[in-house]
């Protein structure tokens, strides 16, 4: 059982553990923040990096065939989507993807719409290059977000020209359907707008529901987008730092590839080119696996706060290793709030306010960890809030 054990991740240089001093201002919280799980990459992956280091020398590498051809049969299998070499661009994370889409598929001053809360480096990918954020929330209902169309349309003007679209959705967890996707692409279709489709999360979804790329609604949608994909979530990797860019379109390729080739981010990187072949080619099993135990961590948290902290509400979602709480019935203000979980509970969690609009009074909690883990946290969490008792 790959839960079983927490595996010591302290003085690794990892960001989730050892940066909580920064973070929250103390050490002594249990970290359900950064989007990493506690868990071993597959065997497989391991395996194929021990052989690539045991060779004692790191010089620059290449994309061999197999690299693209795992890709391939990666996104045929999982998504039935049909794509061909030419449309793959490596990049160095997905961050620098939609950072580099907004620069040369834009213009300064060009309006980008994002549709919060939001993966917070959505915001500045717009601002940082002086583009104009809009942004169209989205709707919460009994606890369940939906896309507001009639918002979106009335947002966009003659200098709309990008939407970033977060499907699956990081933080609120959804998997957009085909008919959401398909009216959302319509309108984009209607008014020249590009798509850069953010589907990070695309392998980590729970059954019944199911990931559709949006480019393969339609080959008009394909000829507008770029999708952005990475076996790093999937497996854990995300260290490596390696993913993939699909862009059918030849002439918004081109453009995207100005950037990635002058600035020379397409190589990839020696251990990021063996660990993603390993996990397309071998890492099924390990993510069916992990897909159980994701589910059952999530069934625990909820079943724990309906059944002893009820006053925390919890969407069920349909994708990602996060959970979005919503602690609005306490009534407290978002730095109380923020003090409590870190002082009273010991617990580091991901500010739902930088997600953006309808984050205050929201925290993302990881639960990509151990159950013992867990157990903890929601144990601390309880006795903080007898304790203290928050409207509860
Ligand atoms: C929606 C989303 N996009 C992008 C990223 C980061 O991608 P990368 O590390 O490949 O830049 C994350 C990480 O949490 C994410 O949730």
């Amino acid at each position: 059982m790959i839960f079983s054990r927490m595996i010591n991740r302290y003085n690794t240089d990892c960001l989730k553990f050892d940066a909580l001093e920064e973070v929250f201002g103390t050490k002594d919280v249990i970290p359900l923040w950064v989007a990493d799980m506690d868990i071993p990459a597959p065997r497989s992956v391991r395996r194929a990096l021990r052989r690539r280091v045991h060779h004692p020398i790191y010089g620059y590498s290449i994309h061999p065939e197999c690299f693209f051809k795992s890709i391939e049969c990666w996104l045929k299998d999982q998504f039935d989507w049909e794509i061909k070499r030419e449309w793959i661009t490596c990049t160095p994370g997905i961050i620098t993807a939609f950072n580099v889409a907004v620069m040369t598929l834009t213009e300064p001053g060009d309006e980008v719409i994002v549709q919060p809360p939001v993966y917070p480096p959505f915001f500045d990918a717009v601002t940082d290059h002086g583009r104009k954020l809009v942004t169209n929330p989205l709707k919460y209902k009994d606890g369940r977000y939906f896309i507001d169309f009639e918002d979106l349309k009335k947002k966009i003007t003659s200098k709309t020209k990008m939407l970033i679209l977060c499907n699956p959705h990081n933080p609120v967890g959804r998997v957009f359907t085909r008919e959401e996707l398909t009216e959302l692409g319509d309108i984009c279709l209607r008014n020249n707008m590009t798509i850069v489709s953010d589907e990070i999360h695309a392998d980590i979804v729970y059954k019944p529901y199911q990931h559709i790329p949006i480019a393969t609604i339609s080959p008009e949608l394909a000829a507008i987008t770029i999708s952005c994909l990475a076996p790093s979530k999937t497996f854990n990797i995300a260290g490596f730092a390696t993913s993939e860019i699909i862009i059918e379109n030849k002439e918004i390729r081109e453009k995207f590839r100005y950037i990635t080739k002058s600035l020379h981010l397409s190589h990839g990187n020696v251990l990021g080119n063996t660990a993603l072949i390993a996990a397309y080619k071998f890492g099924k099993p390990w993510l069916n696996r992990t897909l159980k135990l994701l589910k059952s961590n999530i069934d625990y948290v909820i079943n724990y706060c309906n059944e002893h902290i009820p006053s925390i509400h919890i969407g069920e979602p349909e994708s990602t290793f996060l959970l979005w709480l919503d602690f609005r019935e306490w009534g407290m203000t978002h730095d109380e709030l923020t003090s409590f979980l870190v002082e009273k509970a010991k617990l580091g969690l991901s500010d739902g306010i930088i997600f953006g609009e309808g984050g205050e009074g929201f925290m993302r909690m990881n639960i990509g960890t151990c159950r013992w883990t867990l157990k903890k946290a929601m144990k601390q969490l309880d006795k903080a809030v007898r304790a203290h008792k928050p409207r509860s």
